[in-house]
C-alpha cells in the first residue's frame, strides 16, 4: 500500500485574490475567458485539458479531454463517436466538466448537457489537425481492447499506406461535441480555506450569479 501520510501532510496556503460576484461580468462565458486567459499567462501546462464527467449504468466516468473551442453556445471537444464516452452521452448527454488550474489556485466547474456539433465543424478543426493525428483518429477504436500494442501499430501503417498521397478525410466516428452549460461555477483558493466561488445558474433571462461558501 502508498504511505497516505505524505499525501495528507502535503499543504498549500493560497493566496489573497478575491473573487467577488459584484464585479464579474454578467455572462459566465466572459468570467471563463477571463480565468482562462489568466491560467494562459501564468503558463499553466495544457490549460485547455479538463475533465470530463458522465454517467454510466454502473455509476460515474470521468477522464480528460481537450477544450477546442469556446463560444456562448459552450465548451467544445473532439473525439471517438463510438467510444465509451460517446456512448454514455447517447445514453444521457447530461454532464459535467472540470478545469484544475492549481498553479494559480482556481478551478472551473461545469454543468451542462452535451450535443454533437455539426459535421462542417468537425471537419473544419479535423482539417487542420496533424497529419499523424488524423491517421490516428482512423487507426484507433477508441475505448475497445485492444490485443496488443503491434496490433494497434500495424493498424496505423495500413492506414499510412491507405491514404498516402492524399488528404486525409475525416472518420465517420470522429467529431466534436458542445457542452452546453447550465451551471459555470468559478472558484478562486484564499487564505485560511475560505475560498470564493461564485455559481452562475442559467434562468430564463439569462444568468444568475450566487456566492457558494467554500
Ligand atoms: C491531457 C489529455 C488530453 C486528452 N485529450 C483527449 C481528447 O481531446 N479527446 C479524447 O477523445 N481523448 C482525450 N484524452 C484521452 C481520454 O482521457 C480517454 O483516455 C479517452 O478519450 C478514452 O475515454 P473513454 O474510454 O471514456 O471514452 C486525453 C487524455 C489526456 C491525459
Amino acid at each position: 500500500m502508498i504511505p497516505s501520510a505524505p499525501i495528507a501532510s502535503l499543504r498549500q496556503e493560497y493566496g489573497d485574490a478575491p473573487l467577488d460576484p459584484a464585479s464579474l461580468p454578467a455572462d459566465p462565458l466572459a468570467a471563463f475567458l477571463a480565468f482562462f486567459e489568466s491560467a494562459r499567462a501564468a503558463e499553466v501546462p495544457e490549460p485547455n485539458a479538463m475533465t470530463l464527467a458522465t454517467s454510466t449504468t454502473d455509476g460515474p466516468s470521468a477522464r480528460i479531454v481537450l477544450l477546442k473551442g469556446v463560444d456562448d453556445r459552450g465548451f467544445t471537444f473532439y473525439t471517438n463517436y463510438a467510444s465509451a464516452k460517446a456512448k454514455e452521452l447517447a445514453a444521457d448527454p447530461r454532464c459535467g466538466l472540470v478545469f484544475s488550474w492549481v498553479e494559480i489556485q482556481r478551478q472551473v466547474r461545469v454543468r451542462g448537457v452535451a450535443e454533437k456539433v455539426s459535421r462542417e465543424e468537425s471537419e473544419a478543426y479535423f482539417r487542420v489537425r496533424p497529419r499523424q493525428s488524423q491517421l490516428g483518429a482512423w487507426a484507433s477504436a477508441q475505448s475497445e481492447v485492444l490485443p496488443s500494442r503491434e496490433v494497434l501499430e500495424a493498424e496505423m501503417r495500413a492506414v499510412t499506406e491507405r491514404f498516402e498521397g492524399r488528404d486525409v478525410p475525416i472518420p465517420p466516428h470522429w467529431g466534436g461535441y458542445r457542452v452546453v452549460p447550465s451551471v459555470v461555477e468559478l472558484w478562486q483558493g484564499r487564505r485560511s480555506r475560505l475560498h470564493d466561488r461564485v455559481r452562475y445558474t442559467r434562468i430564463a433571462e439569462g444568468w444568475k450569479k450566487d456566492r457558494l461558501s467554500p
